[in-house]
């Protein structure tokens, strides 16, 4: 097993933290980044925005290394949802036969939220391409679904409740061939495995930075476009991607900022930046594919335990390396109640309707020791059947 990349970067919540797919725990670099942006706020007032104004394009380098793009394809801002809704508008185009948007039955809600009411807006169809299991997405399914009256379809790169991965390459290249724009929702790869966006010729794709890059609760996301596309004006547009150099000219025109950047639309949450940029500097310190091996190595561990100890849990993340993101489901009819009952005894994981348990041992902070103790506690809970008096009735697992 790869060694822990930075034993000592994290302020980790007590017990064994297995949800940082969901909520990234903080760091002391992002904790340091969000102190100096308060002392700047306390001492200098509107004057810090001298140093703030273009903190999220300064970050663009290490993000453009996380996800395979140069520094002007990408830009960190907002959330999926409006991200998504900011590109459809512009990469949406309806014409001809060529009308349609594509998304996928497991895809997570905000996403077929927003591209509905694209579909609305535009008078098309939302098609939904169906998953067999319920889990995960076949190979066929998908290649039937690209029909070439699709004028965009919206894929996730990783699952979010299977864990399945999907082949970003090949399908943005069948996607292509058949004359389909295609982005991905990366929210459950960034930060996880490496990407390479630009040289795959993805034409958009966003993600959310407050999983496994750790940037914070609501941190700002982030965007990115391709190069081939950075003529093409935002459909939707607002003060932040006006061109910097202008912006403060204070000119009713909008003079498009160059590349990615001209898709902010207003002010950033300097606060929540700066949690990003701390927590960026650790992967600018150690690279994905560090984070990548090691998590790989833990999720094979992890299965492996799970098959030989927990036979009542099925592993519904597929096994092939290429396959998988940074997470395990587990598919088990009382999921919610073990979920419940497994952080009561304080094993953060997380669950998914209807009946998936989620672990992510994430590269950053999970040990062996931690796989082992997790494992342990499952076997003690469906042995002892207590989990089932269990309630289950908040809104998160
Ligand atoms: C795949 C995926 N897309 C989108 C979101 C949420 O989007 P937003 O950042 O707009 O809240 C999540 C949140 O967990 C997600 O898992």
């Amino acid at each position: 097993m790869p060694p822990l990349p930075r034993p000592d970067a994290f302020l980790l919540p007590k017990g064994v933290y297995l949800d940082g797919n969901s909520l990234g725990p903080l760091t002391y670099a992002a904790q340091a980044a969000i102190e100096r942006r308060l002392r700047q706020w306390q001492v200098h007032g509107v004057g810090a925005w001298d140093d703030w104004f273009g903190l999220a394009e300064r970050l663009s380098p290490a993000i453009g290394r996380l996800v395979g793009a140069h520094p002007d394809e990408v830009i960190a801002t907002a959330s999926i949802t409006v991200n998504l809704h900011a590109l459809l508008a512009t990469f949406h185009r309806p014409e001809g036969r060529r009308r349609h948007l594509l998304a996928t039955a497991l895809d997570f809600p905000t996403d077929l939220h927003a591209l509905q009411s694209w579909a609305e807006l535009r008078g098309v169809e939302l098609r939904l391409m169906p998953s067999r299991d319920g889990h995960t997405l076949a190979d066929d399914d998908l290649d039937a679904a690209l029909t070439d009256d699709v004028a965009f379809a919206w894929l996730p790169t990783v699952l979010y409740r299977s864990g399945q991965a999907l082949d970003v390459a090949r399908w943005t290249r069948v996607a292509h061939e058949r004359g389909t724009t295609v982005g991905w929702d990366a929210a459950h790869s960034i930060g996880a495995l490496p990407h390479a966006l630009h040289d795959d010729g993805v034409d958009v794709a966003a993600w959310c930075s407050y999983k496994y890059l750790n940037g914070g609760p609501g941190a700002p996301g982030g965007l990115f476009v391709h190069r081939r596309h950075h003529d093409v004006m935002p459909a939707l547009r607002g003060w932040w991607g006006h061109d910097k150099a202008t912006q403060f000219a204070m000119a009713p025109t909008f003079a498009r900022a160059p590349a990615a950047a001209a898709f902010q639309l207003g002010t950033p949450p300097v606060l929540s930046l700066a949690g990003l940029e701390g927590a960026l500097a650790l992967y600018e310190e150690v690279g994905i594919e560090a984070v990548r091996a090691r998590s790989l190595a833990l999720t094979d561990a992890l299965i492996a335990r799970v098959d030989a100890t927990l036979p009542e849990l099925e592993v519904v993340t597929p096994r092939a390396h290429a396959r998988r993101g940074g997470h395990v489901a587990l598919r088990h009819p009382e999921a919610a109640r073990l979920s419940r009952a497994l952080r009561r005894r304080g094993v953060v994981p997380d669950f998914r309707q209807p009946d998936v348990l989620r672990l992510a041992p994430v590269a950053w902070y999970t040990s062996e020791a931690d796989l082992d103790r997790t494992v342990a506690v499952l076997r003690e809970l469906l042995d002892g059947g207590a989990y089932l008096d269990e309630v289950v009735d908040g809104p998160i697992g």
